[in-house]
């Protein structure tokens, strides 16, 4: 089954209530990220050229159901509208009176964005009371909020139960396509770069993307844990010693199905790591085991190279979670040089969202990969093969 997406509809001179994820970073005002801004643009250009009425709402951060200027979505009205080159009128409330009569003096093509959806209770509660207001002022409803997909709220499941068509947009489908179609039936060799923390944040990506993928490579501090797993020695990295049985699960279940399962050579370790102030200590590459004393912050070259080498023979590659600390330059090295390797490599290569995105935005090499997904958690879970509420809740084709 595939899901009903804009293309599918009539919108002209329809009222559309269209759910996005605007929540970026704002800081003093000014957005620091507009990714998913820009994400969100080809559904509101497409319903514009339609002659929809568009009417966007969003959540931004968790004000927990109280209104607080610190979340307004208003800074986001002025960007978008720069971005559009047209005007978008700020309501600054998502139901009542106010949005009843902004919307009513609305022609077709114009754009209204509503004051963040979480500054009532009742969005993150799914009330169908709440969401029931949220759409009445509308007559059809898409969602392409992908990174607020995995939840059931009113503004994102909730609504569903009172548009219909209710549908998609085209950051949904985009993120169908690359996290889901082009990782359940590859063009192989299929290569996973898995990296992150911690083990028990992954490991039900990584019992998913076995049963998939012809390579699984590991970085980040969760490779600490396997080492252990193998009977290595990790000296003070950061590893989860009660994850190990779980770990060894992981690589028997890569043997069994032949999946090729790849852990560090080397890494850079440190001996006074200072997160805060961007510090290392002392600094120095090891093969194999990793002392007392000594922290794993980096994969160390021969890793790197052993990892490039898997991605230029790769057909698609899907990378989820940094290498290393990549918040400090020392410690940035593994991840920039395997965001390097992903760009450079005539294949499909997509990046899971989160901070492998930050990693490779901040590698200079984001513009050269296939797609990067807007998710964080929302691109987890949908990693990990479970069903995401807000795609699940629209008409299927
Ligand atoms: C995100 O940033 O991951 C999404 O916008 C969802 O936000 P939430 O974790 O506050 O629900």
């Amino acid at each position: 089954m595939a899901t009903k997406t804009i293309e599918d509809i009539e919108v002209k001179g329809k009222r559309v209530l269209v759910r996005v994820d605007f929540n970026v970073p704002v800081q003093n005002g000014m957005i620091s990220d507009d990714s998913r801004i820009v994400a969100a643009l080809p559904t509101i250009n497409y319903l514009r050229e339609q002659g929809a009425k568009i009417i966007l709402c969003s959540h931004l951060g968790r004000p927990k159901g109280q209104k607080n200027p610190e979340f307004t979505l208003a800074p986001v009205a002025n960007d978008l509208a720069q971005k559009l080159g047209a005007p978008v009128t700020f309501v600054d409330d998502c139901v009542g009176e106010s949005v009843k009569m902004q919307v009513e003096a609305m022609k077709d093509g114009d754009v209204v964005l509503l004051e963040n959806v979480r500054f009532y209770a009742g969005e993150e509660k799914n009330d169908p009371e709440f969401a029931k207001q949220l759409a009445a002022v509308a007559e059809v409803y898409v969602n392409d909020a992908f990174g607020t997909a995995h939840r059931a709220h009113a503004s994102t499941e909730g609504v569903t139960k009172f548009l219909s068509p209710s549908v998609c947009g085209y950051l949904i489908q985009a993120e169908l396509k690359f996290l889901g179609e082009k990782t359940a039936q590859p063009e192989r060799p299929f290569v996973v770069i898995l990296g992150g923390a911690k083990v028990s944040d992954k490991i039900q990506v990584i019992d998913a993307l076995l049963e998939k993928a012809n390579k699984i490579l590991i970085g980040g501090a969760m490779a600490y844990t396997f080492k252990l797993a193998q009977g290595g020695k990790v000296g003070n990295s950061l590893a989860e010693p009660d994850k190990i049985e779980t770990a060894k699960k992981a690589l028997e279940k890569a043997k069994a199905k032949g999946v090729e399962f790849l852990l560090p050579v080397d890494n850079l370790v440190c001996d006074a790591l200072d997160f805060k102030g961007g510090t290392l200590g002392n600094t120095k590459v090891v093969d194999g085991d990793i002392e007392d004393g000594w922290e794993g912050v980096d994969i160390g070259p021969k890793t790197v190279e052993l990892y490039a080498n898997a991605v230029k023979d790769a057909k698609t590659v899907l990378w989820n979670g940094p290498m290393g600390i990549f918040e400090i330059p020392e410690s940035a090295k593994g991840s920039f040089a395997i965001a390097k390797a992903v760009a450079e490599a005539d294949n499909t290569s997509i990046i899971g969202g989160g901070d492998s995105v930050k990693a490779i935005k901040k590698s200079g090499y984001g513009d050269q990969v296939t797609f990067m997904s807007t998710g964080g958690g929302a691109s987890l879970e949908f990693l990990e093969g479970k069903e995401l509420p807000g795609v699940v809740a629209l008409d299927q084709k």
